[in-house]
């Protein structure tokens, strides 16, 4: 059997408003919005790899703070997991260093002008459900 590989995705939160990742790469995800992460890697628990992949691709200092319940699969053995997530005092603002070409901070409203990638989804609608509950901030 393939091992499953996690994909950790963050719901970056501040002032009540969620960050979306737009993809320069592959060509057949380029243009679609995300919430930034990437693949845990062996022996990593899934929150310091959230931590690092908003590092490497944002230049952030972040948190996680709670598990979205709930797993999507995606494409090959990969399954998505996502976390809230929040700002440490004192990080940077997010930046698009890697992987992506803009980014924007979407207030609940805005939530659905973008084009989010169709597996990011339903963890996007919870995240959503979360900020507006006033549970999130
Ligand atoms: O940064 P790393 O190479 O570890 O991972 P990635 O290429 O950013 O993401 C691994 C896979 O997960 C890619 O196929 C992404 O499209 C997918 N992914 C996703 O579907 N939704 C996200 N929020 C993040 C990644």
């Amino acid at each position: 059997m393939t091992e499953r590989i996690v994909v950790v995705g963050a719901a970056l939160l501040d002032g009540g408003r969620l960050l979306a990742a737009r993809r320069s790469a592959p060509p057949d995800l380029a243009g679609r919005w995300e919430l930034p992460g990437g693949k845990v890697e062996p022996g990593e628990r899934p929150e310091a790899a959230l931590v690092r992949e908003l590092r490497e691709e944002l230049g952030v200092d972040a948190e996680p703070v709670e598990r979205i319940p709930g797993e999507w699969p995606l494409r090959d053995a990969y399954v998505l997991h996502v976390w809230t997530a929040r700002l440490r005092p004192g990080s940077a603002a997010p930046a698009p260093l890697e992987d992506h070409d803009e980014l924007r901070w979407l207030a609940p409203a805005e939530i659905w002008d973008v084009p989010w990638l169709d597996q990011d989804v339903p963890a996007v609608r919870e995240t959503l459900t979360r900020l507006t509950a006033g549970r999130a901030h």
